[in-house]
């Protein structure tokens, strides 16, 4: 009866139901089959060529985990919460098919390096969809402010308005954020690249082994190079993780900028009817629920982080059973970072935005009184001294309900002398965008330049 399990020799009663429940891990990591198979087929084919098994024992093997690839792929194949996880249930199979040569293909093997493999194998493949989904992002913010270049809107800071800027300008500063999330991806993907499999369970084998021909088979560019590091290592997965969750901050930040934006108080952008939803009282509402979403989806990235991270802290080397708890996390965050992305993308390139209106509001608020201060600091006003005079201009206009560019040349003069005809041109609030012509600034040649430098830099990701 204990025989039934795997492992099961050196126990004299079977496993209590509950405990069978509480450590199966089939039910979450059977998405991890693919892989599974794969890194088997690969460790049966060396076995075979290092003489480990025969050659014709290495080919049943294959043959059989390849029918069962096909079969489960077709969803004929049903898993047992009793054989554990994905690893076991598929060895179980594939010796109830091709009988007793079934039981060769754990030579040399452990699970501990197995799962770690496994991993690596899928994070690889999902690194790969996230940063795919990441470059449609990239595009449409490139549209966006390539569209928008010349669209003047206001800048905040404390969100109160500070200086103007474009709408352009403002896309291009996530499509800086998004394209730094790429990057870290494909620097995790580095560390992620490593076959583990050859540690075993934690010292290697006494088999003669070939780590380099499955690591080629495989498609690893290197193999890990200490094997207790191999089965202990899960640091690939909290930096995956955690690039993840930068991708979740800059996706709600932007996020918050939607719900804001769309708002009747500030009214830059409209959600298309396909991106936004209802109410079930209220008829005339749009709710900007994809973005509040997404926004609210974060936090369990961030917490999958600091999850993985204290499972791992306390963890003596090297395979633990703690180290079960990665793939929730890891998959969920996946999960949750492609969905996220893969609606945002098609959200931002449907909104309407509405360029006039951005235009009007970024006009109150005294947005140009930097330039004024500019304009006398120009001409030889220290800037401190420059910035008290502004101040006072501010408070005066505000007490007379007007802004900086309604004042008389008369009222600036009582503030300074050095006030001229042309300071009404100067705090002209297209004018203010348009002087601020620095690399990385929002004047629209600045801003061609950007978007010339993001365009090649997307071209050379193909
Ligand atoms: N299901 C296990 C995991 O995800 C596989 C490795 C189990 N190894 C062991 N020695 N119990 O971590």
């Amino acid at each position: 009866m204990t025989d039934s399990k795997l492992w099961g020799g050196r126990f004299a009663k079977s496993t209590d139901k509950l405990v069978e429940d509480f450590h199966s891990s089939i039910s979450f990591d059977q998405i991890l089959y693919k892989y599974d198979i794969a890194g088997s087929i690969a460790h049966a084919a060396m076995l075979g060529r290092q003489g480990i098994i025969s050659a014709d024992e290495a080919a049943r093997l294959t043959q059989g985990l390849k029918e069962i690839l096909a079969d489960i792929d077709a969803g004929k194949v049903a898993f047992e919460v009793g054989a554990e996880d994905i690893h076991m249930n598929i060895e179980k199979i594939l010796t109830e098919r091709v009988g007793e040569v079934g039981k060769k293909l754990h030579t040399a093997r452990s699970r501990n390096d197995q799962v770690a493999l496994d991993i690596r194998l899928y994070l690889m493949a999902e690194t790969d969809a996230v940063q795919q989904l990441l470059l449609k992002l990239l595009r449409v913010l490139l549209d966006l402010a390539a569209e928008h270049k010349a669209s003047v809107m206001a800048g905040y800071t404390h969100l109160q308005k500070a200086q103007p800027i474009t709408f352009g300008h403002h896309m291009l500063a996530y499509f800086q954020m998004f394209r730094r999330d790429y990057e870290r991806l494909a620097d995790c993907k580095k560390r992620t690249n490593l076959l583990p499999l050859g540690s075993c369970a934690l010292a290697t084998t006494t088999f003669p082994i070939d780590r380099q021909f499955v690591a080629d088979e495989l498609g690893f560019a290197g193999i890990c190079e200490n094997s207790l590091d191999g089965v202990s290592d899960r640091d690939f997965i909290v930096e995956f993780i955690n690039a993840a969750a930068l991708i979740m901050v800059h996706l709600s930040r932007l996020s918050e900028e939607i719900v804001l934006w769309s708002s009747n108080e500030f009214g830059y952008i409209t959600l298309d009817d396909g991106y936004s939803t209802g109410s079930s009282i209220m008829p005339q509402k749009k709710n900007p629920d994809v973005a509040e979403l997404v926004r609210g989806n974060s936090g369990r990235v961030f917490g999958h982080l600091l999850g993985t991270l204290t499972m791992l802290k306390g963890l003596p080397l090297a395979y633990n059973k703690d180290m079960q708890e990665d793939k929730e996390a890891l998959f969920d965050t996946v999960d949750t970072v492609k969905k996220s992305l893969l609606v945002f993308a098609p959200m931002l390139a449907t909104m309407r935005v509405n360029v006039s209106k951005m235009h009007e509001r970024a006009k109150g608020g005294f947005i140009n009184a930097t330039d004024a201060a500019d304009y006398l600091a120009a001409r030889g006003v220290p800037f401190r001294e420059a910035h008290a005079v502004i101040g006072r201009l501010v408070k005066y206009a505000e007490d007379k309900g007007v802004g900086l560019e309604d004042l008389s040349l008369d009222e600036f003069h009582r503030f300074s002398p050095v006030f001229g005809e042309d300071v009404y041109d100067y705090i002209k609030i297209e004018n203010c965008v348009a002087a601020r012509n620095i690399p990385g600034g929002p004047a629209l040649p600045a801003v061609a330049a950007a978007i010339k430098s993001g365009e090649n830099w997307l071209a050379a990701q193909k």
